[in-house]
Order: structure tokens, then sequence, then C-alpha cells
């Protein structure tokens, strides 16, 4: 059975501020830049979730999209679409939503509600330029 990559584009809005409490509050202001300012900012986050699996031979899919889509609505859109990271979403309470942690929170809040094995990466689009992505190592 062939082997084949599926993945679902979902656009959230969301506000964060990075700041790090490991650092010096001049060390995150020389890190983050205009990131670390106190009173938030927001981006439209692009995230791509990929799914891998074999291609069933009675259907042609690998997965059910409308699931998908369902999953990714639950777990991601409901709770961090026009929330502000840092103090409305639980993960971040003490966690730096940066766009790589921000990548690992979606990852393990989806991998519940899938299948073993079937999440093969998340990727977050913060800006057009900057991207994480993660696969769960
Ligand atoms: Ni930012």
């Amino acid at each position: 059975m062939p082997i084949a990559y599926l993945t679902r584009r979902t656009v959230i809005a969301c506000a964060h501020r990075l700041y790090s409490d490991a650092l010096s509050h001049s060390e995150n202001a020389l890190l983050f830049g205009p990131c670390a300012y106190e009173n938030f900012h927001g981006h439209n986050y692009e995230i791509l979730v990929t799914l891998k699996g074999k291609i069933d031979p009675k259907t042609g899919i690998l997965f059910d999209l409308t699931q998908l889509k369902k999953i990714i609505h639950d777990q991601i859109t409901l709770p961090m679409d026009h929330r502000n990271l840092n103090l409305d979403v639980p993960a971040f309470k003490t966690l730096n939503p940066t766009v790589e942690n921000i990548a690992v929170v979606i990852w393990q809040a989806l991998s519940p509600s899938l299948p073993k094995g079937l999440l093969f990466e998340v990727q977050v689009f913060e800006t057009e330029n900057n991207i994480a992505r993660y696969r769960g190592e």
C-alpha cells in the first residue's frame, strides 16, 4: 500500500508576548526586541498539520479530512483563535509562546485525538518568513 502525506491548513489569530522568566528584563529586550513589549502584539498563525499513512485501498484516503478538520477545530481553533496565548492558553502560563513552542503545544494537543503514529508534522508560520516545524521528537 502506498504511503502518502495529507496536510490540513488552518489560520488562527492570536496575541502573544515573547518573554523568558529565566532572562533579565534587558536580556529579554535584547533577544526578543519589539516582541518583548509588555502589552502584547498579534500574528495570524498559519498552521499546517500533516499526517502520514497508508492509503486505504477501499476508500483511497489515509484519513477522513472532515474528521481532521473537526479535531483541529476542537483542539486548536476553539482554545487558541482570537486569544492571548500568554494569558488564555494554560500551556503558555509557564512556557514562552515562541513559534517553536507553539508547534510543540499544537502537536501535544492533537496527537491524543489521532490514531497512534498518524501525525507526522506540525508546521507553524508566524510570519511568511518565520516558520517552525515539529515532528514529535
Ligand atoms: Ni510575535
